[in-house]
């Protein structure tokens, strides 16, 4: 689905202010997978996001996805992004901006509406399509930028730090939609987050990323007894184990045994 070869990106090269973000980055994500990117915080993740999203341009490497080199955003590809509030367009209904990206769709308008409610009633938010953005909590408003993504039915989807700026009773919440829609619809995900214990939780695979410039360090497979449950999945001795792996990983300390 995903194939990163040697990826390096740095901005501003040549001037005073170069920065080597991503250095000699290599990593693959196979179809279905749900794997989640965890590393020090400014170490590259976003810049990684944004340049499989065709964002940004990379300097140096190749990105795959589905076989394609990544030139511009992939048509088959949906982005959820950290700061919900200004991932959604404020004079838009809460239908209207789940609608939005169908449009790249061959579909109708009455198609666009339906998949629309379809997508929010995934989420649980199928009462407040009439809404606007600024009527809602912000995990709700998260729930809405998840169920635009949805609704556009991509082959992959990516997520940079997306339950960052919620509660953690609702971050809970938002781990748990995300498995729950994976198991339905049939996609991969690559999920960004800081939060070590996440991305063990909702995680098939976790891969650590160094500091900057950041390549890989770390890639654990996590084998942990499904369905998984917010009580009993974090006290499993596996999870406790990954967890810590994790954790070393991320501070740079070497790891005790591997688990890949
Ligand atoms: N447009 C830019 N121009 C110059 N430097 C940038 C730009 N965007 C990011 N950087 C730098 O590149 C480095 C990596 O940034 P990036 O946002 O990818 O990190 P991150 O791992 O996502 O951080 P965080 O954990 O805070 O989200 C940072 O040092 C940042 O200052
Ligand atoms: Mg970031």
């Amino acid at each position: 689905m995903l194939e990163i070869d040697n990826l390096t990106h740095v901005y501003g090269p040549g001037s005073p202010n170069e920065h080597r973000a991503i250095e000699g980055l290599k990593l693959s994500v196979a179809e279905g997978e749900l794997l989640c990117i965890v590393g020090p915080s400014g170490c590259g993740k976003s810049t990684l996001l944004r340049s499989i999203a065709g964002l940004i341009t990379p300097t140096g490497g190749e990105i795959r996805v589905e076989g394609e080199l990544v030139r511009q955003t992939p048509g088959n590809l949906a982005v959820v992004f950290q700061d919900y509030s200004r991932s959604l367009f404020p004079w838009m209904s809460v239908a209207d901006n789940v609608a939005l990206p169908l449009r790249r769709r061959n579909m109708d308008k009455r198609q666009r509406r339906e998949a629309a409610q379809e997508a929010l009633e995934s989420v649980g938010l199928e009462g407040a399509g009439r809404k606007y953005p600024f009527q809602l909590s912000g995990g709700m408003q998260q729930r809405v930028a998840i169920a635009r993504a949805l609704a556009y039915r991509p082959s992959l989807m990516l997520m940079d730090e997306p339950f960052g700026s919620v509660d953690a009773q609702t971050r809970e919440d938002l781990e748990d939609l995300v498995l729950k829609v994976r198991g339905h619809h049939q996609m991969t995900i690559v999920l960004i987050t800081h939060d070590i214990d996440e991305s063990v939780y909702v995680g098939d695979r976790v891969v650590v990323l160094s500091k900057a410039p950041a390549h890989v360090v770390g890639d654990l497979r996590v084998d942990l007894p499904g369905p998984r449950d917010q009580i009993t999945t974090r006290e499993h001795p596996d999870f406790v184990h990954l967890r810590a792996e994790v954790g070393r990983l991320v501070r740079g300390v070497p790891a005790q045994a591997t688990s890949a």
